[in-house]
């Protein structure tokens, strides 16, 4: 099969390229050349940005037609509306990297299926959501097939692993180094977190395959952990101390901090789970690397790069030592006597 990927040399598109390599396709990787590669010789390179329309759909009537394109970096109405531009009648299938934050925080009911209503609440989850209907839009009149995989927190070698604040390093150093860990909330709200290489097999079973033509498929980790358990298994990973959790609350976060807090605020108190059994019948997903395996691997990969930064930011002692004085504040003013 001849595949393009735009995108394909970062956290989920590097493994989605290799698993395509490994099944014997044809590969071809659009992006800007900004990204260090991680993908086999042989993977055809194409430079050039794709937010470019002008130009990147010129130079997509050049280089197709393509059995299918798999779109890792659609955001905005005008990137799926130039993907149609560009591929109708030059791509067999058109596979779109949405996400699981087209939903609403929280749902109605869990675990989320396909079928629930998309209230986006995020900029990003609303963009995701109009590229959606641009690009189903387009199937409708074959122009070219669609399929959307909607992946939750994906994660692996390459990249790191999320935390109440976001995305850096530091709270690894702070696990490894048994300093106190800040959770939102009471650390109860369920997680899912799923490999690359998971996600990975599902996109490239997805590719060629006229069965999810039309179609919204989750593809999302299957162990529901809670964020307690998910910082448990971090450090369970990474052979560190069991760490001290201070629980916050997650309003308080967003007053104390609120650029840090907004992603927990936002989505991270909410439950996040979903059902991946329409994945499991058409594309054979199956969740097989464990939180613990998972973790154990980025680890290795990020000490191997020298990716982890040190917990030097005085940021998260301040405010644990802020909450502690709310406390005794409180305390005080009460009279716990009373
Ligand atoms: N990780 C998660 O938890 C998660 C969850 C749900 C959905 N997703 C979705 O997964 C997708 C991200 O895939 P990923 O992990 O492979 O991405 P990534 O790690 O952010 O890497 C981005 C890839 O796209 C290329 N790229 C970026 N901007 C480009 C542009 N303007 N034109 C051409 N190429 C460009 C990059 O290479 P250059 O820098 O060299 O251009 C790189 O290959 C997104 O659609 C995201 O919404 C991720």
């Amino acid at each position: 099969m001849r595949t393009l990927i735009i995108g394909g040399t970062g956290l989920i598109s590097t493994a989605i390229t290799r698993l395509l390599v490994e099944r014997g396709d044809d590969v071809t990787a659009f992006n800007r050349g900004l990204t260090a590669p991680r993908i086999p010789e042989g993977v055809e390179q194409m430079r050039g940005d794709r937010k470019d329309y002008g130009a990147f759909e010129a130079a997509m009537r050049t280089a197709g037609p393509f059995d299918c394109v798999i779109d890792m970096v659609c955001f905005a109405p005008g990137d799926a509306e130039s993907a149609v531009r560009a591929f109708a009648g030059r791509a067999g299938q058109l596979i779109f990297c949405s996400t699981v934050d087209v939903y609403a925080k929280p749902a109605d009911r869990y675990p989320v299926t396909e079928a629930q209503a998309r209230r986006p609440v995020s900029g990003y989850g609303r963009g995701k959501a109009r590229c959606e209907d641009i690009l189903l839009g387009a199937d409708e009149r074959g122009e070219p097939a669609v399929t959307v995989i909607r992946p939750a927190f994906t994660y692996g070698e390459g990249g790191s692993v999320v935390h109440t604040f976001g995305w850096g390093t530091e709270y690894l150093d702070r696990i490894r180094q048994g300093k106190p860990i800040v959770v939102h909330g009471d650390g109860s709200s369920l997680w899912v977190a799923c490999h690359v290489e998971d996600v990975g097999r599902a996109f490239v079973a997805a590719a060629g395959n006229q069965a999810t033509f039309g179609k919204a498929y989750h593809v999302t980790g299957e162990e529901w952990m809670t964020w307690n358990r998910y910082y448990e298994g971090i450090a369970e990973g990474m052979d560190a101390p069991t760490p001290t959790l201070v629980h916050i609350p997650t309003e308080l976060l967003g007053r104390a901090a609120p650029t840090r807090a907004g992603v927990c605020v936002d989505n991270f108190q909410f439950n996040n789970i979903f059902d991946n059994s329409a994945a499991a019948r058409d594309l054979g997903f199956r969740y097989t690397i464990s939180w613990l395996e998972g973790v154990r691997r980025t680890v290795a990969w990020l000490d191997e790069h020298g990716r982890i930064d040190g917990s030097d930011d005085p940021f998260h002692d301040r405010l644990i030592a802020a909450w502690q004085r709310l406390g005794e504040d409180m305390a005080r003013e009460m009279d716990p006597q009373n």
